[in-house]
């Protein structure tokens, strides 16, 4: 659940700013506000292998939680010396997403946020439960062909926003670190506890997977069920995934597609939900790809895919469902993304030993 003083911020993003959804900016919580610009370059990255400061040292052997790292001389703390990270260490990665999630607000809406939610899924939603292929173990999007995926055009935004992180701690691989970014980024925009564990490996070019993985926008419920179905999801976890399009937006130089879904983009709440029950959505006349506009202020969007939840029966009784109740949306979309970033990895510790990580105040 949400803070007390996070749903108040909600709230208040909610009400003032309706319709200047880019203004939001502006009127962030004190947290989410640039206190100082560190101006981090957004360089193409040629895929890193940390190899000066990182040796892998009986990586096998050790596994998930438990690998150890020889580190020289790196900018974390630890140096020369054998190292297991532990719960503690993580969370200093997450402290660290968190603080630059709060400080790099010069983007977009006015947050990473989004965008890292968005990385952490396509890392993980590649996943195809016949072959055990795909998934968030390897982070192979930072190679091409898969970082040239239509899909995954504008990931690039939140690869680089990670970069940094990576070089503070180059014993995290960057599987985990991308999955462990969106989980970061749900709590810290408000939403649920995203348990989670370390334990994804690299890989390398070759473990990339053919384009055509990821959902498309255009379509309708049955490439939601033939996509996700792939992937081992049933339609109540469908539509609570989709959840997340309460957050970010679209962009015409990214996907095609343009605009936010509600007036509050940087805040996790069951605001997509409240919208596709509540308001009108017609079809957007524009020079694009066909989407929905909303009838009162036509500043906001549906994809095809979105209006597809309450055109289908199946899903339509989750959209309402999770309209109606936010707990049961946030208990649910946790669970569910908590599985997403797990898919086909092999984890040798216990679910019940996922970390929750404490949130920024
Ligand atoms: C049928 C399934 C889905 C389709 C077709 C879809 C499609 C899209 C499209 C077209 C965009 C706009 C990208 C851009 O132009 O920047 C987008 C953004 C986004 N999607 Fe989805 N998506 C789906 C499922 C999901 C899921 C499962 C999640 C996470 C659990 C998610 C999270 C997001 C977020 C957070 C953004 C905003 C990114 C930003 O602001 O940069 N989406 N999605």
């Amino acid at each position: 659940m949400a803070s007390a003083a996070r749903s108040a911020s909600r709230a208040f993003l909610r009400s003032s700013f309706r319709p200047a959804v880019r203004s939001t900016r502006s009127a962030l919580p004190q947290g989410f506000r640039a206190a100082s610009r560190r101006g981090y370059s957004s360089e193409a990255e040629p895929p890193k292998s940390s190899s000066n400061t990182l040796l892998w040292a009986g990586l096998a052997a050790a596994g998930g939680a438990g690998a150890y790292f020889y580190l020289k001389g790196a900018d974390s703390g630890i140096s020369s010396k054998n190292f297991t990270p532990t719960q503690a260490d993580y969370q200093k990665v997450y402290d660290a997403i968190a603080d630059r999630i709060a400080n790099e607000t010069d983007y977009d809406d006015g947050s990473y946020g989004p965008v890292l939610v968005r990385l952490a899924w396509h890392a993980s939603g590649t996943y195809d439960k016949e072959t055990g292929t795909g998934g968030s173990n390897g982070a192979t999007m930072r190679f091409a062909p898969e970082s040239d995926h239509g899909a995954n055009a504008g990931l690039k935004h939140a690869r680089d926003f990670l970069e940094p992180i990576k070089a503070k701690f180059p014993w995290i691989t960057y599987s985990d670190l991308w999955t462990l970014g969106g989980a970061c980024a749900v709590q810290e925009l408000g939403g649920p506890a995203i348990p989670w564990r370390p334990g994804r490996q690299d890989k390398d070019v070759a473990a990339c997977t053919p384009d055509g993985r990821l959902p498309d926008a255009a379509k309708d419920h049955s490439h939601i069920r033939d996509v996700f179905g792939r992937m081992g999801f049933d339609d109540r976890e469908m539509v609570a995934l989709l959840g997340a399009h309460a957050l970010g937006r679209a962009h015409t130089d990214r996907s095609g597609f343009d605009g936010p879904w509600n007036f509050s983009p940087t805040v996790f709440t069951n605001e997509f939900f409240r919208m596709l029950v509540d308001e009108k959505w017609e079809n957007r006349k524009w020079n694009g790809p066909g989407q929905f506009t909303d009838k009162t202020t036509k500043t906001l969007m549906m994809l095809p895919t979105d209006i597809a939840l309450v055109k289908d029966k199946g899903f339509k009784k989750h959209v309402d469902r999770y309209a109606k109740d936010n707990d049961a949306f946030f208990k649910e979309f946790s669970d569910v993304y908590v599985k997403l970033l797990e898919l086909g990895v092999p984890f040798t510790t216990k679910a019940e030993d996922r970390f929750v990580f404490k949130a920024s105040e």
